[in-house]
């Protein structure tokens, strides 16, 4: 091997413990466990999708206070678990938020997300292509099965009569055109539906995030059939596990897929791990 790489390696294994390292020109991705990812960009941009790094599965309890720079975070729905640490990262390193229209706005006016960094360039809605151009890359938002309710723990506690929760815009998954590198879906917490034949229709999907839990979420037999819609070359399960009502695993995702004749790989990462694409 040449000296330069094997460096080149080494500092890698030794900078980033417990990441699969990507080759110069992929694209990272590390998953901090549910439904929470860092994509790096083979230009070197970084891109959060639902940030909750306290996700009780990620080992790395520095995740945060090590975050670096972040370029943009997209948020699929308000539920916490996919809020998450959006407002103190964004904070903190000047992230954009891209959101669904509704949730932007109370991002900004009700949990005090920085208003420069949540302007209407980044809050699109279903069926709409959002440019990012920091990170070479565009992003299309299309449909989930879910709600949006916003819930972060603070709305509603310290004011009794009022409601727990506040709207938070459509529910909604992302599909991530990175250039020179892989299209990504993230499905959001969604339930299989039909018009994700769509996703096919307009993408050649690499590689799908799928909810696979159960419970709030489809499950791994539902999930199978959304891999046979979309039609990606490898599905990476998420949103399982993290607590004990979320029972879908990867090997009942792999046994769906086997049942329906489907050839999409399934591609585990472990909480608080990174992998190549
Ligand atoms: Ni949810
Ligand atoms: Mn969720």
């Amino acid at each position: 091997m040449h000296k330069v790489v094997r460096t080149f390696l080494l500092a890698g294994v030794l900078l980033v413990p417990g990441a699969l390292l990507a080759a110069p020109g992929e694209t990272k991705v590390h998953w901090y466990g549910h439904a929470s990812f860092r994509i790096e960009t083979p230009s070197g941009g970084v891109i959060l999708i639902d940030p909750w790094l306290g996700a009780p599965t990620n080992p790395d309890k520095s995740s945060l206070a090590n975050l670096g720079k972040v370029d943009y975070i997209l948020l699929t729905h308000g539920h916490e678990d996919h809020v998450g640490n959006t407002v103190e990262i964004g904070k903190k390193t000047g992230a954009v938020l891209v959101a669904p229209y509704g949730l932007l706005f109370n991002m900004k006016s009700v949990l005090g997300y920085p208003e420069a960094q949540a302007t209407l360039a980044t809050g699109g809605n279903i069926g709409g292509t959002i440019d990012l151009p920091k990170v070479k890359a565009k992003v299309t938002v299309v449909h989930a099965v879910h709600g949006s309710e916003l819930t972060t723990p603070t709305i509603g506690k310290t004011a009794p009569g009022q409601p727990s929760t506040i709207p938070g815009g459509n529910p909604v998954g992302y599909v991530l055109q990175i250039e020179g590198g892989p299209t990504i879906y993230h499905t959001g917490d969604t339930e299989v539906y039909e018009d994700m034949k769509l996703i096919a229709e307009f993408f050649k999907v690499d590689v799908m995030l799928a909810c696979i839990g159960g419970h709030f979420t489809m499950d791994a037999a539902r999930a199978a059939l959304a891999v046979q819609k979309v039609k990606p070359k490898q599905v990476v399960p998420m949103h399982y596990g993290t607590f004990g009502l979320l029972k879908g695993t990867p090997d009942q995702l792999r046994d769906e897929l086997a049942k329906r004749k489907v050839d999409a790989e399934v591609v585990v990462i472990k909480p608080g791990e990174s992998r190549g694409f």
